[in-house]
């Protein structure tokens, strides 16, 4: 399948407010000079972006402030997204963690955990294949998960799960597509340095988190070449493929350690 032609073409990026989705908005307006889309709730912080990007990079920015885990707030942004008919790509990144003991987790978060991450994405890639799935058109649909969604993460239990259910559900769709110009990439990166790593929870991992510039840049070059699946970073995929010929029980468990000890350390300083 052909690379992604972007240039002057119209792309949907979600979760563009911060974090990965502003650095991918970012670099697809200077490196393939992409008009965008961008959604999120944070309206200041969205208009503050397109006055940067339509000044610096020349191009077109049309902003859609929404709460994607509202079914019909995810459902207008699509329509906006399809109704001039001429949408090439969309990034489905907007999401969002707890970090902390699950059963500490009140439910009407559990829930927006899942709304957010599992139900609103879900929603949106069913409008997305419909459209790309019609005769003529061409693009590429790119979900964000996460390797927390290739293994159980204790402590972040509930999201762990919701990337697994992206994971499982975008790579089971791309097999599902009949258009041979439109493609569905599952993007799983580990830690980023963004808003969602930010907080002192986070403070003993955070050397093994990526910087975002470079997260962005290869979850763009995938969305690009159309990967199936891609985790950006050499030591990163390795791991990823190592995970297969491990005891899942000795992954969790250690992993289970290292979270606990700095989610310990946070909630006693
Ligand atoms: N950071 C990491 O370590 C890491 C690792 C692997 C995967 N990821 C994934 O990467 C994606 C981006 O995360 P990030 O690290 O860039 O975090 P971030 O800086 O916190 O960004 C999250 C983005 O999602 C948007 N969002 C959250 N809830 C929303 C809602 N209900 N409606 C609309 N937009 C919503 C936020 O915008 P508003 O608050 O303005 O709505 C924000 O733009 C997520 O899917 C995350 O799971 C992150």
């Amino acid at each position: 399948m052909k690379q992604l032609q972007l240039n002057g073409k119209w792309v949907l990026v979600t979760g563009a407010s911060s974090g990965l989705g502003q650095e991918m908005a970012r670099q697809l307006a200077h490196n393939f000079k992409a008009n965008l889309i961008i959604a999120a709730r944070r309206a200041d912080k969205l208009d503050q972006l397109k006055t940067e990007l339509e000044t610096s990079a020349g191009i077109k920015v049309k902003v859609i402030t929404a709460d994607l885990s509202i079914p019909e707030e995810a459902d207008r942004v699509i329509a906006e997204c399809i109704a001039g008919g001429d949408l090439s790509g969309a990034l489905l990144n907007a999401g969002v963690t707890y970090f902390g003991r699950h059963t500490q987790l009140p439910w009407d978060s559990f829930e927006s955990i899942l709304k957010t991450n599992v139900i609103g994405v879900v929603r949106m890639t069913n409008s997305l294949v419909t459209y790309f799935e019609q005769p003529g058109k061409e693009g590429s649909l790119m979900l964000v998960s996460s390797m927390a969604g290739y293994f159980p993460v204790p402590y972040q239990a509930a999201y762990s799960a919701t990337k697994a259910f992206i994971t499982a559900f975008g790579s089971a769709l791309h097999y599902e597509l009949t258009n041979p110009n439109f493609s569905i990439t599952v993007f799983a990166p580990g830690g980023i340095a963004t808003e969602m790593t930010d907080g002192n929870k986070f403070n003993e991992l955070k050397s093994w988190l990526m910087p975002v510039s470079q997260a962005a840049k290869e979850g763009i070059h995938a969305f690009v070449s159309r990967k199936y699946n891609y985790v950006p970073g050499f030591l990163n995929r390795v791991g990823s493929v190592m995970m297969n010929f491990l005891p899942k029980r000795f992954l969790t468990g250690n992993m289970s350690k290292v979270y606990l000890k700095s989610l310990v350390k946070a909630e006693t300083e």
